[in-house]
Order: C-alpha cells, then structure tokens, then sequence
C-alpha cells in the first residue's frame, strides 16, 4: 500500500463520490474504503488511470477499519448516517494514527467527536475534524472572521440560507435522524434543548430576504473551542413547507417520530435522485453570521456561493491534501476554524465573504 494515499472512507456514495474527484484532480493518490468490495470496484472503475487502491471492510468495527487506514496520510469520511456509521471510523483513524475529516451534519455525533474522542486523538497526535462540509464550515469561519478585534462575545447568530433545495440521499437519511433527536442549542454558556424552529430570524442572504428557523446546527459546538461565547444559535432557511422557519416546524420532529409513519419515511427518503441535480446545484447559498461583543458592538459577514455538495467534497479534499502534507499542526478534536486560516481557506474553496449591515 502506498504511504502517501488519502483514504476516502464511504465513496460509492454521492459525496465521497465528489470527494475522490476532487482529490484525484489535485493529483492525490486515494485508497477506497467501503463495506462492499463490488461497490468499490464500481467506483475504481471510473477512476481506471488513477488506480485507486480498494480496501473494504465486511465488518464495520474499529479495529478492522483501523487496519485499513494504517499508512494513510489522512483520512476523509463520507459514510453516513455518522450516528449509525461514523463512530468505528473515528476510533480507526485514532487507532491507526491518521489525521481525520468528514462530512457530517448530525449534531449528536459531532458533540460525541467533541466530548469523547478528543483525549484519544491528543494522544495519538492527530487532528480530528468533524463536520467539515457546508455544514458547518461557513458558519465557524465566518464567525471567526466577524470577531475580529471585539473580544468576548455576547452571542452569536448563524444563518444558513438556500435558494433551492435538493438533497442525496444519505442527506435525508441523516436529516431524518436529526429532526427526530433533540435540538440543541448554547444558550447563556449552557446547551440546552430547544423546539425545532422556536427562533426566527430575518436576514438579507444576498440573493433574496429570508426568514429562518432555529436548527440543531454544529455551531453550538464548535464555535466555544475557539471563542469566548455565551449564546450560539443556528439556524436554516429553505425554500417550501419544511423550512425550520414555517409553521409545520413545531410538529415535524413529532410527526417524524410516529412509530406507524417513521418506518415508510426511512424507505421513501432512500428513492428519489441520488444527489442533487444542475439546477439545484447552481442556486445561490449564503450563510450570514453575526456577532455581538459583550460591550454591545455588533458586525455580521455574509459567506456565498453556489452548490453545497462541490464546497463541501473541495473543503474536505482541500483540508486532507494539507493534513496529508503535513500542513495541519493541531491535534485533538478540532471546528474548522483551529486548523484552518478562515478567510484563505474559503477563498481556496470557491466561497466570498464580506461585512455586511449586522441585522441586529
Ligand atoms: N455537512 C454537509 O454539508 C454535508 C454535505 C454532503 C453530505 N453530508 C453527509 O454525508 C453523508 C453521506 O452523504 P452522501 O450524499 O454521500 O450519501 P449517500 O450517497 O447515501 O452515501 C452514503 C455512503 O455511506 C455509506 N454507508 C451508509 N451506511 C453505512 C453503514 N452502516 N456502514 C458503512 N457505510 C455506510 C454508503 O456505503 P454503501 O455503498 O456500502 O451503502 C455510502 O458510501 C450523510 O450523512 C450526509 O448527511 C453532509
């Protein structure tokens, strides 16, 4: 095996699929790892000039996928739900000594990376970085661009805005977990349970006025590793009846939940397209984050771009090529903003940033 290829952990699926694109391009040798060897033959064979090396792995446990990763330079998961695949691949690439990313969303497994893996991955000198996609990455950066010079924060409020929607289906399968899981927001220096939706807040994304609903988003989580902050809110406005901001959003978790509905739910979310398609990848995205010092100054930065899935496979394509070169210093578990320069890192992934009038 070689010594330098990035494992990619989950590439049979549409994200991993764009991710080993992405490391292909930048010229990097990738090593395939997945639970079924004809699936990743599959994929191997798009690739034929770049000759990927396959590695599957029939029982999804620790020390199995932690002999895969041995000799990696890093490590990109992609296999998701993260609650039900992702932990064994965490405590792999801590085992193995590989420096980790991946690409979840879903608030209880990267509060697990955060509370739980974080001695581990010290130990092991390595950095492991969850939840490195378009969500969370505009928010934690953004954030760590508007504080600048203010000092302590009073609170943060973290807008993600989407001008059309359209999701894979590993998306909506973990969607489907988070929305039924408890939504946690920080609120006075405490994490504390809140209703799907019980905020709203209005912001100007650039592209229209949007009106969103407070969402178990990563930022409560990341963003005290690297600030000094009181309250972190997040939330998503989308376009349609399942925006966190409309009116269903006070009984979606529940309507989710119902033991007759939830099991036809989780076989619907998996037809439908497999990703995104053209149109829906060329809309306008924009994540608008302000900041409140504890003085009471106020600033706001507004994050754009277009197609969640390219930035989120070009983010962490980009931060595995700098692991793997050894360009990554920290270790333990880390947000975005500790092993990344903010406003370099995006401008390397395609995404703008700007000040903006705070919304107040
Ligand atoms: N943060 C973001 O902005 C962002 C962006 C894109 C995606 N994501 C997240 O990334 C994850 C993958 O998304 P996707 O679009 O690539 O979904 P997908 O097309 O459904 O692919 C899922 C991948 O995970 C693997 N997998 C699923 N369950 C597994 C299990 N129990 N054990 C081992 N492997 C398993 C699948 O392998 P098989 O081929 O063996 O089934 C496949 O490779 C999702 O959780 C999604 O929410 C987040």
């Amino acid at each position: 095996m070689s010594e330098r290829s990035i494992a990619v952990v989950g590439p049979t699926g549409f994200t991993g699929g764009l991710v080993v694109d992405a490391l292909l391009r930048r010229g990097m040798a990738v090593r395939l790892v997945g639970r079924s060897l004809d699936r990743l033959t599959s994929v191997a064979a798009r690739h034929r000039n770049a000759n990927p090396e396959l590695c599957p792995v029939l029982e999804w446990e620790r020390e199995r996928i932690a002999e895969v990763l041995v000799g990696c330079a890093a490590v990109v998961s992609c296999a998701g739900p993260f609650v039900e695949a992702g932990r064994p691949v965490v405590e792999g690439a801590i085992a193995a000594r590989v420096p980790y990313c991946d690409s979840a969303g879903e608030q209880p497994f990267i509060r697990w990376v955060y509370e739980q893996q974080n001695d581990a991955a010290q130990s092991a000198g390595v950095a492991v970085v969850p939840a490195f996609g378009f969500d969370y990455v505009p928010g934690d950066l953004g954030a760590a661009i508007a504080v600048d010079g203010l000092g302590p924060l009073r609170r943060v409020d973290v807008v993600y805005a989407v001008q059309a929607v359209g999701t894979s289906v590993g998306t909506r399968r973990s969607a489907l977990g988070m929305l039924r899981a408890p939504c946690l927001q920080r609120v006075d220096g405490r994490l504390v349970v809140e209703r799907l939706g019980a905020r709203r807040r209005q912001v100007d994304a650039g592209f229209a006025t949007v009106i969103a609903g407070s969402f178990p988003g990563g930022e409560s989580l990341m963003l005290p590793r690297h600030l000094q902050v009181d309250t972190v809110i997040t939330h998503v406005g989308l376009p349609g009846m399942l925006s966190p901001a409309g009116r269903w959003a006070s009984v979606l978790p529940r309507v989710l939940s119902l033991p007759g509905l939830a099991p036809t739910l989780d076989r619907l979310v998996g037809r439908g397209a497999a990703g995104p398609g053209a149109r829906a990848r060329a809309g306008r995205v924009a994540c608008h984050v302000e900041v409140e010092a504890e003085d009471g100054r106020r600033r706001a930065v507004l994050v754009e771009g277009t197609d969640p899935y390219g930035f989120t496979a070009a983010a962490l394509a980009e931060l595995a090529t700098r692991m793997a070169r050894g360009n990554v210093d920290a270790t333990g578990s880390c947000a975005p903003a500790q092993v990344v320069d903010a406003r370099g890192f995006l401008s390397a992934t395609g995404y703008t940033v700007r000040e903006v009038t705070p919304a107040g």
